[in-house]
């Protein structure tokens, strides 16, 4: 794939088949993170890595799921993800930090998606959960967690009507509304 097919093809994946991820691939994914743009080249991001099995279904009771499906869901015992990277910050002073964090994600997310992967990016965690599971120092700051695994689930996009909401159908496929490219893009003047 190509990095604009790439890009097409990824959706947000919840639900993944229960196969193991080999650290190998992990630390590919981490470090297409490393190598993206910062800002004054500062690079205040590092990464924790979560394979082992007790510490994944610990960090998995502080994840917050799917905010817009109701009722309230997460995903069951066997479609939990395989594997995480959490993202940490060094320096939250650094006022484009989270211009960083967004990058490195990006990075990450595509690089899981050319490898076939499936991805949630998750900023509804409890911070002071993970922070005590992963004895992060509290001059470090948990910006947020993805989760990774092959896919178990299907998502598709819409063109955006009146709700930014996704939804499942009656198949289980999620239905992602995006704003179509003429009500966003602008030639030469704002009109
Ligand atoms: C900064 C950020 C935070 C997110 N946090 C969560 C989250 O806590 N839980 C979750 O299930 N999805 C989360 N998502 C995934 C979004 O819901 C998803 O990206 C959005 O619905 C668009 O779907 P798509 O990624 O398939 O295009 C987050 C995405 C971003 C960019």
């Amino acid at each position: 794939m190509n990095v604009y097919d790439t890009i097409i093809s990824r959706r947000t994946i919840r639900r993944f088949q229960q196969k193991h991820l080999n650290l190998a691939l992990l630390k590919k994914f981490v470090n297409a993170a490393r190598l993206a743009p910062s800002a004054a080249n500062l690079q205040p991001l590092e990464y924790i890595i979560v394979t082992e099995k007790q510490l994944c279904a610990q960090l998995f009771e502080t994840l917050g799921w799917a905010a817009y499906i109701q009722p309230k869901w997460t995903p069951n015992e066997h479609e939990r993800p395989s594997a995480y990277i959490l993202i940490l910050v060094k320096d939250i002073k650094n006022p484009y930090y989270q211009r960083d964090v967004s990058f490195a994600t990006e990075n990450i997310v595509l690089t899981a998606e050319a490898e076939g992967l499936g991805s949630c990016i998750l900023c509804n965690i409890n911070r002071e959960m993970i922070q005590k599971i992963f004895k992060i120092p509290q001059t470090i700051s948990i910006d947020s967690v993805i989760a990774l695994g092959y896919k178990a689930e299907k998502s598709v996009i819409e063109d955006m009507g009146d709700s930014v909401k996704y939804w499942r159908d009656e198949h289980d496929v999620i239905h992602v509304p995006k704003r179509k490219l003429e009500d966003i893009i602008h030639v030469n003047k704002f009109s």
